[in-house]
């Protein structure tokens, strides 16, 4: 895709899922990628095996985005690594699953800094380093069908991925004088490991499959696509909108 190629991405959560989708994406598409990662650090490997494998550069970032002092870190690696970023997609994302009359004070806190609090200091630090160079960027948050749709037993996730759709909002009017266009891709039921669960539980999985109207999960790749295009020349003038892929999840209602 057109405009792609020499630029630096960030990509938080890289080392499985989605956000590996998307680093190894847009390391096919030529730009180079800060791999971030927390947990796995074979995956961060693997992610970054394919980038170079794809003729790119990349570089590993273990960083934790719930920490102001690994998110300055994160963002500053592109600086010294490859000189300035242009691209960050906040894709590290978590689920806690709980009856909202048993959540626990921890899961909200956690699920709200993953989700919500990561991705505002991480732009934030990010945009501080593009005014500092007078330098348009691009910003893309992985955010969920969540960002609108209820989905019991995860209020706290609903509550992140919300409020990452009306920081989206804000931020498209803020930042759009500087150049820089912000916008969400909303998933639907993506095969990745954070719902391993329901991956593993057959009657819950068919049942959830009963509601996709192009019958089948979505995969990291159906996701990356979205990301190369709203980082492409071909997106320059889109900023401020959320982009569901789901199969057709959302708009599906039934009655029996
Ligand atoms: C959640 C998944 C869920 C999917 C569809 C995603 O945001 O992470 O657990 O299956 O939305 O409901």
């Amino acid at each position: 895709m057109r405009g792609i190629k020499g630029k630096v991405a960030i990509v938080t959560g890289a080392s499985s899922g989605i956000g590996q989708g998307i680093a190894t994406r847009l390391g096919c598409e030529g730009a180079k990628v800060i791999v971030d990662y927390i947990g796995h650090p074979e995956g961060a490997e693997e992610t970054e095996r394919a980038i170079k494998d794809a003729g790119s550069d990349g570089e590993i970032v273990k960083a934790d985005v719930t920490r102001m002092h690994d998110v300055q870190k994160l963002i500053g690696a592109a600086w010294e690594r490859f000189g300035s970023a242009d691209i960050l997609v906040n894709n590290a994302g978590m689920e806690r699953k709980s009856d909202f009359w048993d959540t626990p004070e921890g899961d909200y806190d956690q699920v709200m800094a993953v989700n919500l609090r990561g991705p505002f200091f991480l732009t934030q630090a990010f945009v501080r380093r593009l005014r500092e160079a007078d330098k348009p960027g691009r910003i893309v948050n992985i955010s969920s069908v969540h960002e609108d749709m209820a989905f019991p037993g995860f209020a706290t996730y609903c509550c992140a991925k919300g409020g990452l759709r009306m920081l989206m909002h804000d931020l498209a009017v803020e930042l759009g004088p500087l150049g820089i266009t912000v916008n969400n891709i909303a998933p639907g039921a993506i095969a990745t490991p954070i719902n391993r669960a329901l991956l593993e539980d057959k009657p819950k999985l068919n049942a959830l499959l009963a509601n996709i109207p192009l019958g089948r999960l979505g995969t990291p790749k159906d996701v990356a696509g979205m990301v190369a295009f709203l980082c492409s020349d071909d997106a320059s003038y889109i900023t401020g909108s959320t982009f569901v892929i789901d199969g057709g999840l959302m708009r599906n209602y039934h009655e029996q």
